[in-house]
């Protein structure tokens, strides 16, 4: 492994159950992990991931909202993030709309996942949207975060076959299994140096990705 030496450090944001979260942490205690869990922040105080990861020996945050508007929320949250430094800012559920200049203060290291093939739906209810369809294939997907809502440029998809007369729970539970994969590996590149945000695109390795990197051919990363 490349640039494992030292474990950079990564900020993760949630606003409820922190399943993605656990995951990163978990991964992150391997011994050959090239990244550290520097902090736990969150929009919800009673957010059931923050006792979670206290639990954890992890430090947490939480940052409620006040009644302020958006951009002066978002200081607040840059403030407390650039506190610990980290070297990626980890989107896990967190869900509140950023303001371009929190994004652009964090452009190129803050990364999202989203429980959808990307670019079809984006937004929220994507099990739902996905059964109505009657979608065969469904999936999850890490992305570089940009002004665009979900839209940044896409590194990592996890997808699975839609069974017949599946329920949006047994769904939903397969796809959050699937980001837990890919999420992890996703974070784990970016803190190797493999990883990278730039001209308006996501590079692995050197190489522009012309589409997101599959879990299937990662396995063999
Ligand atoms: C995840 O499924 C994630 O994809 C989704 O929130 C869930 C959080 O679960 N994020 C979005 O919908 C962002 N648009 P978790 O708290 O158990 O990690």
């Amino acid at each position: 492994m490349t640039g494992a030496a030292i474990r950079r450090p990564v900020v993760i944001l949630i606003s409820g159950r922190g399943s993605n979260m656990l995951a990163l942490i978990e991964r992150s205690r391997a011994a050959d992990s090239a990244y550290r869990v520097a902090a736990v922040l969150a929009d919800k105080p009673d957010a059931a991931g923050l006792r979670a990861a206290r639990d954890l020996c992890i430090p947490t945050e939480a940052l409620a909202a006040a009644g302020e508007g958006r951009e002066t929320y978002d200081r607040r949250l840059a403030a407390a993030i650039a506190r610990h430094a980290p070297a990626l800012v980890v989107l896990a559920g967190f869900m509140r709309i950023l303001s371009a200049p929190f994004v652009e203060e964090f452009a190129g290291r803050l990364l999202n996942i989203h429980p959808s093939l990307l670019p079809q739906y984006p937004g929220l209810h994507t099990h739902r949207r996905v059964l109505a369809a009657g979608d065969k294939e469904h999936g999850a997907t890490v992305h570089f975060v940009t002004a665009a809502l979900a839209a940044g440029p896409a590194v990592i998809q996890g997808r699975l076959a839609v069974e017949p007369a599946e329920v949006e729970t047994h769904l939903a539970a397969r796809v959050q299994a699937l980001e837990h994969e890919i999420y992890p590996l996703a974070v784990r590149w970016f803190c190797e140096g493999r990883l990278r945000c730039h001209d308006g695109k996501a590079w692995f390795d050197g190489a522009a990705l012309d589409r997101p990197i599959q879990l299937a051919d990662a396995d063999r990363e």
